[in-house]
């Protein structure tokens, strides 16, 4: 039996990867490495000692689909493959629609085909739009303020119908709150096409002279100092709240969604400074306009993924800014040769 992760060779699926083979899962990985390359499974490889079974593929082609569940006995899928970058949704939403909402469908008919219910899939924070109210519960009102967002926000709704159309579903949403860091190893990490859209590889770009300085986005917010709030965790336990996911739907039917974030709140300039302090590189940088649909302040209220999977993040920001270096450091253009 094997655990099938879509988007395996991207930056959370890498990691969880690793974590699902210390666990002691069999794994099959299916990415069209649309935006990640095959290099990071060799790297999970050489991490856990265990080979990965990695196929090609888009998981919208339902025959390639079909060919893996008919060759492999999947027990449980992670499901990470989508696009996820909100500015460039806004601009061709049609295409994130088509890759994450059709590829879902597709995802779910195949599973369904061959009686898989169980699924756990990754859903973001952003499902909760706009609100002052913090922290964020999971039975909070949802309303997604981009096209990113609401693929998200419609994928819950779909895996939510799909449950109460057969009981015999298992389905585990998490809400990832601002994941950042790399494996300890410095083996992976995250590796951005491009002129990085978050912070955490903005700033460890700058650190290795990729790019000139940061801009922060406002320092005019109502927060201690000004500049955004969120909750940083480490792609490491995040990987690990994965590891618990699948754990409990191979135990349990239902439709659930928890957050997996630290519930602390870390500001621009704070995450700059603890960058600074842990590496001894500094970060040049200048503050310029707010970027618009940005809150002031994002925070989880994390209890319930300590109720429901036993799970809470034990690594510290200083842990994911070290971590996060170890891997650029190393690897200064990511996997690129
Ligand atoms: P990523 O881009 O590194 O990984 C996604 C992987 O999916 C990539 O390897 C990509 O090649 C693959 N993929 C995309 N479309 C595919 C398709 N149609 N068929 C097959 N493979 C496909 O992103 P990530 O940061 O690892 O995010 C993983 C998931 O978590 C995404 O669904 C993302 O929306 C979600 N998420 C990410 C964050 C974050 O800040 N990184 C926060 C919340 C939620
Ligand atoms: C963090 C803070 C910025 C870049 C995004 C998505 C969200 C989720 C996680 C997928 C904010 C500030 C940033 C920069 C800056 N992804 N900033 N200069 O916006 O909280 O969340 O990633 O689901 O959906 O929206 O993360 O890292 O972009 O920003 O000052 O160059 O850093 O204003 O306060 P965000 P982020």
């Amino acid at each position: 039996m094997a655990v099938l992760v879509t988007g395996g060779a991207g930056y959370i699926g890498s990691h969880t990867c690793v974590e699902l083979l210390d666990a002691g899962f069999d794994i099959v990985v299916v990415d069209n490495l649309y935006n990640s390359k095959q290099e990071s499974l060799k790297r999970v490889e050489k991490i856990t000692g265990k080979p990965v079974e990695f196929i090609k593929a888009d998981i919208r082609d339902k025959e390639a689909l079909r060919e893996i569940f008919s060759q492999h006995e999947i027990e449980a899928v992670v499901h990470f493959a989508g696009l996820k970058a909100v500015g460039e949704s806004v601009k061709i939403p049609l295409d994130y629609y088509d890759n994450n909402i059709s590829g879902t469908i597709t995802l779910c008919e195949v599973m369904k085909e061959f009686n898989v219910k169980k699924i756990v899939f990754s859903s973001s924070a952003t499902v909760y739009g706009i609100t002052d109210k913090m922290p964020l519960t999971e039975d909070m009102s949802l309303g997604a303020i981009n096209p990113y967002g609401r693929t998200k926000l419609f994928i819950e709704e779909i895996l939510r119908d799909i449950y109460n159309s057969d009981n015999g579903w298992s389905i585990s949403i998490l809400r990832y709150f601002n994941p950042i860091g790399a494996h300890k190893t410095g083996l992976i990490g995250e590796d951005p096409k491009g002129i990085p859209n978050n912070l955490m590889p903005y700033i460890a770009q700058v650190a290795v002279g990729r790019l000139p300085e940061l801009s922060v986005f406002g320092n005019d917010y109502d927060t201690p100092d000004g500049t955004g709030v969120r909750d940083y965790i480490h792609v490491v336990d995040l990987a690990k709240g994965h590891v618990k996911a699948v754990e409990w739907v191979l135990k349990n039917t239902g439709c659930d969604a928890v957050n997996l974030g630290t519930g602390r709140g870390c500001s621009v300039l704070e995450l700059v400074a603890a960058f600074e302090k842990v590496t001894g590189v500094k970060i040049p940088y200048k503050i310029v306009g707010r970027r618009p649909g940005d809150a002031a302040i994002v925070y989880a209220d994390v209890s319930k993924a300590k109720k429901v999977l036993g799970w809470h993040a034990e690594l510290t920001i200083e842990d994911m800014c070290a971590d996060t270096w170890r891997w650029q450091k190393n690897n200064p253009l990511g996997y690129a040769e």
